[in-house]
């Protein structure tokens, strides 16, 4: 391949890798039909994937992981900056050159058995201005099937980078390697798990690990992790968020951004039905958002990614109708779902389960088993292009002037279903003290309140004091003009009565609170001023058709002094974290509060 031998830097690179890591061949991978076609046969024919009916859903694949291996590993995860205070307090760290030391190790000879793939891909439209490219070597077929519907990759992308491109190199072993006459296993991986990120080289080893986000590297790696470095030095701004266009009965047309920790709802509001009549939503990204200003003083958003790695459990036709419409369309991977009798994929929350399935564990289901059949951490991954509703903006490299940001989290108490920031700083103070139950999306114990700052925790890439004033900052970007800025307003979908049921109807209801939102940005829509925000009054939310009284909405919509107060505690010492790298004004926000509440 002549464009490979072009570019000096990637095949050093390449060569360097394989010696170390001893793989039996080296296969560039080209991004064609015949080469998907090639590496799911070989899958299947090993028995890492099945191959579903083609009849439900063609040329898609189930896939079950080792039972360890089955989300994000926080603990695992470092930041390698070269000094430690880069880092922050919510990373772990360690000496660059301790852990390439350490990882070196780990590394040798781990390929050996296996076929080393070499994956160019392009975070963003090729037709960029400036393409973001990354080149992923990896041990495991699965991560490029993967990575083939998450990412622009291929031939294309090799070719756009022309013989000296900058690129994110990005270094994947499972960690397993085979001798001569080893078997191989379904999921090989290795107990000892690295995710590392070095800012400063904007380089990413992983380890260990064939799990998405530890090991499809163009998606948390790099697109967040070590784009937000990127971002804090030019000045934009790389997130955890989904991009919707949304189109009012009168065509007016908005768009909004939101970031919820994993698993709080991007996905589903991303590819919303609205219940209210006339409305219309339309995807241009579900969970990653890269927003610069624009000519015009205003934030364009573009999502980086090519395709959807969504939550199984719960998505079904009544709850995102259009992701069902995107899986139908095949072409997709689906991990630690369960199995049904008839060749199709089935999990919790998708109506009456079948008398029997095969569990995401491989085991023998039925209604009566006690463990759920899938996996609550289990995954879609399917091409963005097969979404029925994807906005023609999703193609423009321009990307879309973004009206309105939402934070949101997962709260049983305390936080209304919506309120409007004062202005763009106490917009960042509500972002910044943005709280939510912990999910499966990573290990660790599930349920517990944690500061999950602009749903970004697990993903920033530097020390979270800076990234504060970075977003501060980004006020001067506007040309001067902070009103050209997206409003920002706070959600929560997840607020329980008494009895632990949810007080708000959320998905395709949540266009109620979208339709709030849009008023409030046209100088319209009804609100109160309370001491955390712009509160809709009970007759602002449009109920046409809706049965929930007063009483609910108002449990709902309420803002409760003492539980505000309790807070106060949690929030300082969140912020006490930071020492000295906390920006003043969030202090000084906290500050205001406390007399609001007083
Ligand atoms: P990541 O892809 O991990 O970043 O998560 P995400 O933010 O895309 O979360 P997703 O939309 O997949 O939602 C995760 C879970 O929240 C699913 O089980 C959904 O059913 C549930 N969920 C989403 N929206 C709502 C809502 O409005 N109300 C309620 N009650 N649950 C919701
Ligand atoms: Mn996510
Ligand atoms: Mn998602």
């Amino acid at each position: 391949m002549t464009a490979v031998k072009a570019h000096a830097r990637l095949a050093a690179w390449i060569d360097e890798v394989a010696a170390l890591t001893t793989p039996d061949r080296i296969v560039w991978c080209d991004g064609s039909e015949q080469e998907w076609a090639t590496l799911t046969d070989a899958l299947v024919e090993s028995g890492a994937l099945v191959r579903l009916d083609p009849a439900k859903k063609p040329n898609s694949f189930w896939a079950r992981t080792d039972p360890n291996d089955v989300a994000r590993v926080e603990e695992r995860t470092f930041i390698c900056s070269a000094d430690e205070a880069d880092a922050g307090p919510t990373n772990n760290w360690m000496d660059p050159a301790e852990m390439k030391s350490t990882m070196t190790e780990l590394y040798r000879g781990c390929m050996r058995g296996r076929t080393m793939y070499v994956v160019p891909f392009c975070m963003g439209p090729l037709d960029a201005e400036q393409p973001l490219f990354g080149v992923e070597l990896t041990d495991s077929p699965y991560v490029v099937a993967s990575m083939r519907i998450m990412t622009r990759m291929g031939s294309a992308v090799l070719e756009a980078m022309g013989s000296d491109a900058d690129f994110v190199p990005a270094l994947h072993s499972v960690g397993a390697p085979l001798e001569p006459d080893q078997e191989d296993v379904a999921w090989p991986c290795n107990e000892t798990k690295y995710i590392s990120h070095f800012p400063e080289t904007r380089e990413i080893w992983s380890f260990g690990s064939g799990y998405g986000g530890n090991s499809l590297l163009g998606k948390k790696c790099y697109a967040l992790r070590i784009a937000s470095v990127a971002a804090r030095d030019e000045g934009w701004l790389a997130e955890h968020m989904l991009i919707m266009k949304l189109t009012s009965p009168e065509g007016q047309v908005r768009y909004i951004a939101g970031a919820f920790p994993s698993a709080c709802g991007k996905t589903n509001l991303a590819m919303l039905e609205p219940t209210l009549p006339g409305w219309k939503v339309e995807t241009v990204g579900d969970d990653i958002a890269w927003m610069r200003f624009g000519e015009d003083g205003r934030l364009w958003a573009t999502n980086p990614e090519y395709g959807l790695f969504g939550v199984a459990p719960g998505t079904d036709f009544h709850t995102n109708p259009n992701a069902m419409r995107t899986l139908a369309r095949g072409n997709s991977v689906f991990t630690n779902v369960a199995l049904t009798d008839d060749g199709d994929i089935w999990w919790e929350g998708m109506g009456t389960p079948p008398e029997h399935l095969v569990s995401w564990k491989g085991e023998d289901w039925t209604p009566d088993s006690d463990a759920p059949s899938s996996h609550p951490n289990s995954r879609f991954c399917t091409p963005i292009e097969q979404c029925p509703i994807l906005a023609d903006e999703y193609h423009d490299p321009r990307g879309v002037p973004i009206d309105a940001i939402l934070f949101g989290g997962r709260r049983k108490t305390t936080v209304p279903l919506v309120a409007e920031a004062r202005d763009w700083v106490h917009g960042v103070y509500l972002g910044a003290t943005l709280s939510s139950e912990t999910t499966a999306a990573a290990v660790g114990q599930v349920g517990v309140v944690r500061r999950d700052p602009m749903a970004m925790l697990p993903f920033i890439g530097y020390h979270a004091g800076d990234y504060f004033q970075h977003w501060i900052d980004m006020a001067k970007g506007a040309s001067g003009d902070a009103a050209r800025l997206p409003k920002i307003f706070y959600v929560n979908w997840f607020r329980r009565d008494e009895d632990g049921g949810f007080l708000w109807p959320g998905f395709g209801e949540n266009s109620r609170v979208l339709k709030w939102i849009v008023e409030r940005l046209d100088g319209r829509g009804e609100a109160v001023e309370t001491a955390i925000g712009h509160v809709p009054t009970v007759a602002a939310i449009d109920r046409t058709g809706l049965d929930l009284d007063d009483a609910d909405l108002e449990a709902v919509l309420r803002v409760d002094r003492d539980e505000w107060l309790a807070e106060i505690p949690q929030v300082t010492e969140w912020f006490e974290r930071f020492g000295d790298k906390l920006p003043a004004v969030l202090w000084a926000e906290l500050d205001a509060l406390k007399a609001r509440l007083a």
